[in-house]
């Protein structure tokens, strides 16, 4: 057995799998009492900072449930941190920027990453967690991008309408594009460094992208995703798209170089899939809120998520966005027997 061998391995590359490959978006963290008891004596930031720390709570999902990846616990604000932009991640409400950005001289503060020296805790997890792992299941690395990224920085912190980063791009579009040059070049460098240190697969969390128009995806942040695919072609790795409300989006973000697209729940895994393309691989899209539904409804709403795969080849289940903090432990583990006990049916190679 071989990495390349995983279920999940296998269905980012759209060969035949035995059953579809299981895992969730923030798995580590927020719903493990075993997680939390870590938590009551570090701070986030701190648990990235202790590799050995980082490589337990990272496993802590794949030893309780089972899953067919792992995620690197670390936040989409570390490159940033590393290059050195004062924030706090801040229990209940997220990344809070202490000096927003709102001008030129904001932009050429940012300086380049350079993940070696910047972030050598995050490098050392990964190796700590691929020893740990051997060839059992894959571990995914990650990057916030550069249109997410920038949100956090313009605001603040997170918001519902994106007004201050919206009124940005539009009122100063030269100075837009060098922000995302600078955010592009920092997450090319940060996801290089992760698969130099050994990470399986790679995904993108452009989380907040949905808040776009396609017109606006196309004009103001498609350059840069095709930058980054671009770049990261040549690993030869699995790389993952996903963005929340990109229904919208789909079309367009299939073409930006990313092997699979991440779906979210306000479309059909089957619809989406056609708009994608079946020449890619998607991952989805089960509603975080099911799981704090009862077990029938669990049972149901898992089956047609793979129902409407079809069996195809190229199919990862998840969830359309991140678990919630106040999902069940139970809850998770009936989405992945539910998944083991499907009977799939493979359409053709
Ligand atoms: O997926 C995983 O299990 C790996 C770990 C991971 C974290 N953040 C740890 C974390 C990942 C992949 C992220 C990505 C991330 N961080 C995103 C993109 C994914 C998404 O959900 O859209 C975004 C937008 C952030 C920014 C961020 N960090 C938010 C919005 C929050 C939540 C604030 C809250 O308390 O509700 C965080 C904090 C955070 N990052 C937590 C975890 C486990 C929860 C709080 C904690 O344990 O301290």
């Amino acid at each position: 057995m071989t990495i390349d061998d995983s279920l999940f391995m296998r269905a980012a590359r759209r060969q035949p799998v035995s059953r579809t490959p299981v895992w969730f978006m923030r798995q580590a963290g927020r719903v493990l009492p075993e997680y939390r008891a870590v938590r009551d004596s570090l701070t986030l930031i701190e648990i990235t900072q202790r590799p050995e720390v980082c490589a337990e709570v990272t496993l802590q999902p794949v030893r309780r449930f089972g899953v067919d990846a792992a995620i690197l616990f670390a936040d989409i604000m570390h490159p940033l941190i590393g290059a050195g932009v004062a924030l706090d991640i801040v229990d209940g409400v997220g990344p809070v920027i202490h000096q927003p950005v709102r001008a030129a001289a904001d932009v050429e503060r940012l300086r380049p990453l350079e993940p070696a020296a910047d972030l050598p805790y995050v490098l050392e997890s990964i190796r700590i967690i691929k020893r740990a792992l051997a060839n059992s299941i894959p571990l995914i690395g990650f990057a916030g991008a550069p249109y997410t990224l920038a949100a956090y920085l313009i605001e603040g912190k997170g918001t519902r309408d994106f007004a201050r980063t919206k009124a940005f791009m539009y009122a100063e579009p030269a100075l837009w594009h060098q922000l995302m040059e600078r955010l592009t070049g920092m997450v090319i460098a940060y996801m290089r460094a992760q698969a130099a240190a050994g990470v399986d697969a790679l995904q993108l969390f452009d989380s907040w992208v949905g808040s776009l128009s396609p017109r606006d995806y196309a004009a103001y942040v498609q350059p840069y995703a095709r930058r980054i695919f671009d770049a990261l072609a040549s690993l030869g790795i699995p790389l993952i798209h996903f963005g929340v409300n990109t229904a919208t989006l789909l079309a367009e973000m299939a073409t930006d170089g990313a092997s699979v697209i991440g779906i979210d729940w306000r479309i059909g895994l089957d619809d989406a899939w056609r708009v994608v393309g079946h020449d890619k691989a998607v991952q989805g899209n089960l509603d975080p809120c099911v799981l704090l539904a009862p077990e029938d409804v669990i049972d149901r709403e898992v089956r047609d998520v793979l129902a409407r795969a079809g069996g195809r080849p190229g199919h990862i289940f998840n969830l359309g966005h991140g678990l919630l903090p106040q999902t069940p432990v139970d809850a998770v583990s009936r989405v992945i027997e539910t998944i083991h006990e499907y009977a799939l049916v493979t359409i053709g190679e």
